[in-house]
C-alpha cells in the first residue's frame, strides 16, 4: 500500500527533470496491443492456459487460524502482462512470496517453466529466471545506486571459491555487470544517480531502481508486487512504459496493483483474488464487468476512470469503456471519503498525499 512509502519529497531540480522528461501531456499515451488467444475454453478460475510460464496446484498457507492463500489452480499465461487484483489483505503478496521462496506454503506444489519449485530457495528462484520486486521496496539506501545493481547480477564468479582467487576472470566480469549495470540504470533515467546513495533517491526512483535492479539476472518472468504505489504521477508515465517494454523483449509480467487505470491500460490477463482464493479470471474488460468482482472489489463506481478523477490522466486519455465526462466531475477527495469500499482510498494515494 502506499502509505507504506514516505510522501515523495523530491528535490525540486529532479521532480521538474522527471515531469518534463517523463510526462508530456500533449503527447497521447501509445497504445500497444494487448496478448489475447491466452487461455483455452471458458474464463474462469483456474482456467488453463495455451502456454502457462506458472502452473500452482492447491497452494495453501495459514498463519495461525487464517488461511491467507489457497489456491486450487493456477496457470499464469507466458510472454504476457497478467495482473493479480483483490482487496487488501486478499493473499496478493502472499502468493507472491510463496511462488518466488521467500514464503513456504503447508501445503501445495508449483512449476515455473516446467520447473517444480517447491522448496527451492529464494536466490535459486532468481537465478532459474523468476524474480519479483517488493511492495516495500528494498533499495539498500547505504549502498550506491550502482552497487543496488550490481547486487541484481546473479552467478558471479567472485562468489565462487576458486574462480574467486583468480582475479583477472572476477575483474572481467565485474566489468561486464558493471556495463550491463550501466545500460539499464540509462534506459531507466537513473543512470546520472550511479554514483549517488540509494537512499537520496525519491519513492518512484527507488521504484524504478528496484526494478532495472530485477532484470540484471536477465529473467524470464518479472514479478511486480505494486509498482505504482508511492510513485510521483510524473513517472507513471514512464514506468507503465518501461513494463509494456518487458513484454516487447519478450519476459513474462506479473503485477499486484490496485490501480485499475494501470490494469486496464496494461494488462493483457487479470486474475481476482478474495480473501486467498481465486475468484475471477479474464481479459481486463470482462473481469471488471463481472458482478461478483464489483461486488467484492470495485464498488460503485465502475463507470468511472479513476485516472481521470485523480488527475493522473486527462480526460481524452481515459478508458473508453469508463465514462470520461462523469470522471471529470468527481472529486477524488469525496469519492474516496464515500466510504462505499476502503478501495476507493487506495485509488487515490496522490490525493491523500496532498492533504496532508
Ligand atoms: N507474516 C504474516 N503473519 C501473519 N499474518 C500475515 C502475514 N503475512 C500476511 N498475513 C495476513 O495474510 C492475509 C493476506 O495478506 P497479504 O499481505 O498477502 O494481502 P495482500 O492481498 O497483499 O494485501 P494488500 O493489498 O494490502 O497488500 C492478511 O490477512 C494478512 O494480515
Ligand atoms: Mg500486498
Amino acid at each position: 500500500m502506499s502509505s507504506e512509502i514516505p510522501a515523495p519529497t523530491e528535490p525540486t531540480t529532479d521532480a521538474a527533470a522527471e515531469a518534463a522528461d517523463q510526462h508530456d501531456p500533449t503527447a497521447a499515451p501509445v497504445e500497444r496491443p494487448k496478448t489475447t488467444g491466452l487461455h483455452v475454453g471458458d474464463a474462469k478460475p483456474g482456467v488453463a492456459k495455451v502456454d502457462p510460464i506458472i502452473v500452482a496446484d492447491g497452494v495453501r498457507r495459514t498463519f495461525g487460524g487464517l488461511t491467507a492463500v489457497d489456491v486450487e489452480h493456477l496457470e499464469i499465461p507466458r510472454g504476457a502482462i497478467t495482473a493479480l487484483i483483490g482487496p487488501n489483505g486478499a493473499g496478493k503478496t502472499t502468493l507472491f512470496n510463496l511462488l518466488t521462496g521467500f514464503d513456504k506454503p503447508n501445503e501445495g506444489t508449483w512449476t515455473f517453466d516446467g520447473k517444480s519449485l517447491s522448496g527451492v530457495p529464494a536466490f535459486k528462484v532468481a537465478r532459474l529466471g523468476q524474480v519479483r520486486t517488493f511492495q516495500l521496496t528494498k533499495a539498500l539506501g547505504l549502498l550506491t545506486v550502482l552497487e543496488n545493481m550490481k547486487l541484481g547480477a546473479t552467478g558471479q564468479r567472485g562468489e565462487r571459491f576458486w574462480s574467486s582467487l583468480i582475479p583477472a576472470l572476477w575483474r572481467k566480469q565485474d566489468a561486464k555487470i558493471e556495463a550491463r549495470a550501466m545500460g539499464l540504470l540509462a534506459k531507466f533515467k537513473l543512470d546520472a544517480k550511479a554514483p549517488d546513495f540509494a537512499a537520496s533517491l525519491s519513492g518512484g526512483q527507488r521504484k524504478l531502481l528496484e526494478m532495472a535492479r530485477a532484470l540484471m539476472s536477465e529473467p524470464k518472468l518479472v514479478m511486480l508486487d505494486e509498482p505504482m504505489a508511492g510513485v510521483n504521477p510524473a513517472l507513471t508515465q514512464s514506468l507503465l512504459d518501461h513494463i509494456l517494454d518487458l513484454k516487447d523483449e519478450g519476459m513474462t509480467v506479473l503485477f499486484v496493483e490496485h490501480d485499475m487505470h494501470m490494469v486496464r491500460h496494461i494488462a493483457d490477463w487479470v486474475i481476482v483474488m478474495a480473501e486467498g482464493k481465486v475468484v475471477a479470471e479474464g481479459d481486463p474488460y470482462s473481469v471488471m464487468r463481472d458482478p461478483a468482482v464489483i461486488d467484492a472489489y470495485l464498488g460503485a463506481h465502475q463507470e468511472l476512470d479513476l485516472g481521470v478523477v485523480t488527475g493522473r490522466v486527462t480526460a481524452e486519455e481515459a478508458d473508453p469503456t469508463t465514462d470520461a465526462a462523469a470522471s471529470t466531475s468527481v472529486d477524488a477527495d469525496e469519492l474516496a471519503s464515500a466510504g462505499t469500499a476502503e478501495a476507493e482510498a487506495e485509488f487515490a494515494p496522490d490525493t491523500e498525499e496532498k492533504k496532508k
